[in-house]
């Protein structure tokens, strides 16, 4: 973890002594941070939210996508392609039902599964799993693995390409806050798992590098009857996370991490109570994360720093500039009329600069640019 390399905070002209907490009267808060929240940072006190430009001309700015309309899936999970993608990391929205007659597999990286609506039974190289809404699957690179429903089932996927997702340091927490890795469920060889081995003909999809290759078998291989190790899909819904807060801090979003993996992390925003100390903050602070692309996919509820959000929907904020709270949410910065929020969110914070697939392009909401106007 990199240091400051300033080891005293310097402080100019009029400033809060802590951050996010008793702003000076009439003023708006930014971080200016690195290294995503744990790097040197400064807080700076403007005169106006720092989000009130009136005009973006380039590529740079904040993007929202509407994956409601996203229409036509195919049958394999690689018939989608991303959305959004780098060398690390490619977001994908897919919608099945009924059974998969094909097995998929990921040779390009750790598939993370968020199931965004409907509910089914995974079966892979590891037995079977039921799952519903709110599960994150994470699915080894490799794992043969195909879902079955009676409903339409729609998951945000997201690879890990190259590397494999890990759980973060927990720090002075310890091990067990946010949640118990004991909640992890994963598949079992149960009878549903044995009946469905058969010596029928399957095909197994393999995603390398972007390319299908399809692999016949004479039988299902999925036929194990039994395994060891601790290399499995492991499973998690967003209700069993006990999200960290401080009734007198602002937490960064870091605070909320999930998952890491190589040059990106996934957290998971859950409903908690709001901040009650009267100095505090109770919606997020302005920020530039300076070293980071942030994206957020809202699953359910109603988001209290954004307006005009619904869920399904994904926003993109690249690195380049300031973002925060929408007018309507910064109205409850110092006072919020609820006491808490409901919305529960996915957010992909990328090291490195993410592009727009062409998939995405049709779903734009080209007028999320001019969302902070009042
Ligand atoms: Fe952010």
């Amino acid at each position: 973890m990199a240091r400051n390399w300033i080891s005293t905070p310097r402080v100019e002209g009029k400033a809060s002594r802590q951050a996010h907490a008793d702003l000076p009267e009439g003023t708006y808060e930014r971080e200016l941070g690195r290294e995503g929240f744990f790097g040197p940072a400064t807080h700076m006190h403007h005169r106006h939210p720092p989000t009130r430009w009136t005009r973006f001309e380039g590529d740079l700015r904040p993007r929202a996508f509407d994956t409601t309309h996203c229409g036509e899936f195919g049958p394999s999970p690689w018939d989608s392609r991303a959305l959004l993608s780098n060398a690390s990391v490619k977001i994908r929205i897919w919608e099945m039902s009924g059974s998969m007659d094909q097995l998929a597999r990921n040779a390009d990286g750790d598939e993370l599964l968020f199931v965004h609506r409907g509910a089914g039974h995974l079966f892979c190289d590891y037995g079977h799993m039921a799952f519903g809404e709110g599960d994150y699957i994470m699915l080894p690179r490799g794992t043969m693995w195909r879902l079955e429903s009676a409903e339409p089932v729609r998951v945000l996927l997201i690879e890990a390409t190259n590397s494999a997702y890990q759980l973060p340091d927990k720090g002075l927490l310890g091990p067990h806050a946010i949640f118990d890795p004991a909640i992890l469920d994963a598949p079992v060889i149960d009878e549903a798992f044995l009946d469905q081995q058969d010596e029928t003909e399957w095909e197994v999809l393999v995603k390398r590098e972007g390319a299908i290759t399809r692999i016949t078998y004479p039988f299902n291989p999925l036929d194990a009857v039994g395994w060891h190790g601790d290399l499995m899909p492991v499973r998690i819904n967003w209700r069993d996370i006990r999200p960290l807060m401080s009734h007198r801090y602002h937490l960064p979003p870091s605070a909320h991490t999930t998952f890491v993996a190589n040059r990106f992390v996934v957290c998971t925003f859950v409903p908690r109570p709001f901040e009650t100390d009267p100095g505090a903050l109770k919606v997020p602070f302005f920020h530039n994360n300076d070293d980071y692309d942030e994206v957020i996919f809202y699953h359910r509820g109603e988001f209290f720093s954004r307006d005009n959000i619904h869920p399904g929907m994904i926003t993109w904020h690249p690195c380049g500039f300031t973002h925060g709270p929408h007018p309507k949410a910064l109205q409850n910065a110092l006072e919020q009329s609820k006491a808490g929020t409901d919305e529960v969110a996915v957010m992909i914070d990328t090291r490195d600069a993410l592009h727009v697939e062409e998939p995405a392009a049709s779903i734009e909401w080209p007028d999320y640019v001019d969302s902070w106007k009042e």
